[in-house]
């Protein structure tokens, strides 16, 4: 069977976490390829929620094992706190795999992350501090600490060791902080590595395995397409690759596996932190989204920036994973609006886009062309088919599928499992 990739395509807050709840029914793994604690993607199962920072989206289901790839990056005391988390809500973690090729996000990630941020003042990029770009950033300079390290402490202590005899030298002479003890900090993580040694396998090997036998595989990325290092909003991104690519690169597993790649993206368009943001609203229909929508951050908290749907980005992050269908999420969200607006062209200078603009400059002094369409003023989060959506609802979705040139298959009207309609 070959395997689905659920990838982002947005500045992440999709609903990446529901749209992968509803695949992993059917899926035997569910795998995060990419990204660490920074993901924040919540599940709503009747009354509870769970709001998973780095466990996949699948572990909410018995048969299904949940993997953390390579290219993830692992802080362990948020992997185990959430296992336990999970293991005291009833939910059995205990087929989680981790790879031993993952990096291990180390507590002067973390510290780097803040005071960085904090160095960079206006400019700052509005990272979720978790450590993730000082992370990747040893990742790239070879100097990362790896899973499988933690297994052997002669080789941890020696890299952790090195890596801070570097890292102190920036935190006192750079950023005026106390420098870190290697000792504490190698201690600290050497005593959870017997916690978590039972999870750890060679999960490229696992997967191809899997794959053989021809079972469901579904990839489920952290952050979106525009928050991509490559291809996103350089340098307000995120460190790591979360398009359809790196699911590959991230998790080991080759192109010729994958038969689809389904991007999520919100019935409009949010985003956190800085950077540009052509259909960002500053008024009160952005303020009506953010309440609507409930757009507050699930890992940090903070307000969402919102806007109105951002086609051209959307049909450029289409063309970037090479999208098979698009999951459209929080539809329910506009149903308040008398008219909803999609943009479908920036302008700059005079100068008219129709594709994602070369120059990300013209991003932050453009005006979107905007295509308003008729609102639908009616709940549609009864609704559990295509059909039983108002004809304004319908032709919003068709507007988007003819934009895009990609079919709108699954739709979801409310944050339940079961507020979905497949079309
Ligand atoms: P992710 O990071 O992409 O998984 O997305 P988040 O979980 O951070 O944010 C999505 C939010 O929207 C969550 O609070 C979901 O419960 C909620 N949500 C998802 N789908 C829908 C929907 O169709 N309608 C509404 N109203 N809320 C939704
Ligand atoms: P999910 O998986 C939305 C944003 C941060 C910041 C930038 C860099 O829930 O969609 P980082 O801590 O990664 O170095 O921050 O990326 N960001 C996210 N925004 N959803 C996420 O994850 C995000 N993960 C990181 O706000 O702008
Ligand atoms: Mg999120």
């Amino acid at each position: 069977m070959p395997a689905t990739i659920v990838v982002g395509a947005q500045w992440g807050d999709e609903g990446k976490g529901r749209a992968t709840d509803w695949f992993a029914r059917e899926a035997d793994y569910v795998v995060r390829y990419q990204g660490g604690n920074n993901a924040g993607h919540t599940i709503l199962v009747g009354d509870e929620r769970f709001a998973l920072s780095l466990i996949p989206s699948g572990v909410m289901y018995p048969d299904c094992t949940p993997v953390i790839a390579s290219g993830c990056v692992v802080d362990p005391e948020v992997l185990l706190a959430e296992i336990e988390m999970l293991s005291s809500r009833g939910i059995d973690p205990g087929k989680l795999k981790l790879s031993a090729n993952a990096h291990l996000i180390m507590p002067y990630h973390r510290k780097l992350d803040r005071v960085m941020e904090r160095y960079l003042g206006r400019n700052q990029i509005g990272t979720t501090k978790k450590g993730i770009g000082p992370a990747y950033t040893d990742k790239y300079a070879r100097r990362g600490v790896r899973v499988q390290d933690l297994f052997d402490p002669k080789i941890f202590r020696d890299k952790v060791e090195a890596a801070l005899e570097d890292v102190n030298k920036v935190l006192t002479r750079v950023y005026n902080q106390l420098p870190m003890d290697p000792d504490e900090v190698i201690d600290h993580y050497l005593g959870m590595a017997d916690r978590l040694v039972p999870y750890v396998c060679d999960t490229s090997l696992l997967l191809w395995e899997a794959l053989r036998r021809g079972d469901e595989v579904l990839f489920e990325g952290a952050q979106g397409t525009l928050l991509d290092v490559d291809h996103g909003t350089y340098p307000f991104v995120t460190s790591s690759n979360p398009t359809a690519g790196g699911a590959l690169v991230g998790s080991g597993v080759g192109p010729r596996e994958i038969g689809r790649v389904v991007g999520v993206a919100k019935a409009y368009i949010s985003r956190v932190g800085t950077g540009p943001f052509p259909t960002e609203l500053h008024d009160e229909v952005g303020d009506k989204l953010v309440e609507l929508g409930g757009e507050f951050g699930t890992v940090t908290g903070r307000r969402r920036r919102c806007g109105w749907l951002d086609l051209v980005a959307l049909r450029y992050s289409v063309r970037i994973n090479s999208m098979s269908h698009l999951f459209l999420t929080k539809l329910d969200v506009l149903s308040a609006f008398e008219t909803v607006k999609v943009a479908t062209g920036y302008v700059s200078l005079g100068e008219v886009y129709e594709e994602f603009p070369r120059q990300q400059r013209v991003l932050y002094n453009c005006t979107p062309v905007y295509r308003e369409l008729p609102g639908w003023r009616q709940d549609i989060t009864g609704c559990r088919s295509f059909s039983e959506l108002p004809k304004q609802a319908q032709a919003y979705v068709e507007f988007i599928e003819e934009y895009t040139g990609v079919p709108v298959a699954w739709v979801s009207v409310g944050p339940e499992r079961e507020q979905m309609l497949q079309r």
